[in-house]
């Protein structure tokens, strides 16, 4: 208590207050960079001549001991003490007596949380990338292997065209990949060092900004001390990417609930990533998919509170910052939970090729296909719509689909129409394979573009 108060304000502090105040129930996540950027500190004071190599030594190996005993356990975290900062430095002033109050030299809270934050961004965002990495491994599998599964694609969950199964998961796996993409950039800009600003004006000691920013491998020093400690600008950027990325595995999953229906049955989940009912004995629920949207209205309420946090905040630090810690940790929790468990569930599901393929058997899913042979013959593209159009029509008021119409009827729309060739383009797997450009649905096509996004995988970091 006395620690956090100093002697300006050496009465106790009210209850109620403390309550307030208290953040290192959140922000003891933090032990690992705090001791990283404290030892930086202390090696760059001495290097500035501020205190003695011993002192540094002493200052950094205490600090050692601080973190073996909260990894084993045996740290007694004191919610008196404020933060993780304050009680990090009253056990190190414990462990090796007086010394332990020089490591606050040229330096303050504000400069040392905003250190601390960007360290735990930039691992955070490391591992979230790993995870992503992992889930398009899955998809690039399953796109591989299943390359012959055809179904239709959708436009207003209405069949549109044929197309095969791994393109419709090569359309997730491209929307991830932006995802880790948003996720790099953002680790990029984050990764600069505020220590040295100190509580907002920088420091009168000669301290080494560029030495310390090196050993923490953060790319620079921030240019501007009132900016370094008052700007949260990286937290909302990671907590948008984040929120972007939960949108985005909530899209997937909208379709994995759907698809598992038995309206649909084009997937099965595997038994570990499904729940049952308590009442209803049949019931397989595909709870992973319904959990995951639910963490992607989370993401977005994370963002939004960094967002409202900061908005009138005046340069430089305030301390509403403090609440700035668990939207940023939740965020993180929620993305790497969520892309667990949809690897595990995409991995271990069933699609079902034949429920697939025969959703391409109703809906004229090659009615563009047959209006494309027409303009082959010579028809300006829109009367080719247009006898199609009528074509489909008549096949729905006889309730039969294209290809079952007679040559008569065919031939009556346009006489080209009676040529077998004309039923070539009602075939859908033809119909998928002359789509071969880039983007296209062809096998070749595909499997091309799952060893192009396996190399860029591969050099994703780098
Ligand atoms: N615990 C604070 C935070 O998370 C850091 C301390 C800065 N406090 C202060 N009074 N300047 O932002």
């Amino acid at each position: 208590m006395t620690v956090a108060r100093g002697g300006r304000l050496p009465n106790t502090i009210d209850e109620a207050m403390q309550q307030l105040n208290s953040s290192v129930d959140v922000d003891s996540a933090l032990y690992r960079e705090d001791i990283r950027g404290s030892q930086a500190h202390a090696r760059g004071l001495a290097r500035a001549g501020v205190i003695s190599r011993e002192d540094a030594d002493t200052l950094v190996q205490g600090l050692e001991q601080v973190r073996s005993e909260i990894e084993a356990g045996k740290f007694e975290w004191d919610p008196a003490r404020e933060d993780v900062h304050m009680n990090i430095e009253a056990r190190l002033t414990e462990i090796v007596g007086p010394v332990g109050g020089k490591l606050h030299t040229g330096r303050s809270r504000n400069d040392q949380v905003a250190t601390d934050l960007r360290l735990y961004c930039r691992g955070s965002i490391d591992t979230i990338i790993e995870a992503i990495a992992e889930l398009c491994r899955v998809l690039l599998d399953r796109s591989e292997t299943e390359v012959a599964a055809l179904m239709p694609t959708y436009t207003h969950l209405q069949r549109a065209q044929p197309s095969r199964l791994s393109h419709h998961l090569m359309a997730w796996q491209e929307m991830l990949c932006r995802d880790a993409e948003r996720l790099r950039d953002a680790r990029l800009r984050l990764n600069e060092s505020p220590l040295g600003a100190g509580a907002v004006a920088g420091s009168g000691f000669p301290l080494d900004r560029e030495g310390v920013a090196e050993e923490l491998e953060f790319g620079r020093p921030m240019r501007n001390s009132i900016d370094a400690t008052a700007s949260r600008d990286f937290l909302m950027e990671v907590a948008s990417a984040l929120a972007i990325l939960g949108v985005h595995l909530s899209r997937i999953c909208e379709e994995i609930v759907i698809w598992s229906s038995s309206e649909f049955g084009f997937l099965t989940l595997s038994d570990a990533f499904s729940t049952s009912s308590s009442m209803m004995p049949q019931k397989k629920n595909p709870d992973v998919a319904e959990l995951i949207r639910g963490k992607s209205a989370r993401l977005i309420g994370h963002v939004t509170a960094l967002y409202t946090l900061e908005k009138s905040l005046c340069f430089g630090y305030g301390r509403e910052l403090q609440e700035d810690k668990e939207p940023i940790f939740q965020a993180c929790r929620d993305a790497l939970q969520s892309l667990r468990a949809l690897t595990g569930a995409l991995g271990t599901c069933t699609f079902q090729h034949e429920r697939l393929r025969a959703a391409l058997d109703r809906g004229h899913v090659c009615a563009t296909d047959l209006a494309d042979y027409l303009v082959l013959q010579g028809v300006p593209f829109r009367e080719a719509h247009h006898i199609v159009g009528g074509l489909v029509r008549e096949a729905e008021e006889r309730a039969v689909q294209l290809s079952e119409l007679t040559p008569e009827v065919l031939a009556a729309a346009h006489t080209t129409l009676a040529q077998p060739e004309a039923q070539d383009a009602l075939d859908p797997e033809k119909a998928v394979e002359r789509r071969g450009l880039i983007g296209g649905p062809a096998r070749a096509r595909i499997l091309a573009e799952v060893s192009a996004a396996r190399a860029r995988w591969q050099h994703f970091a780098s």
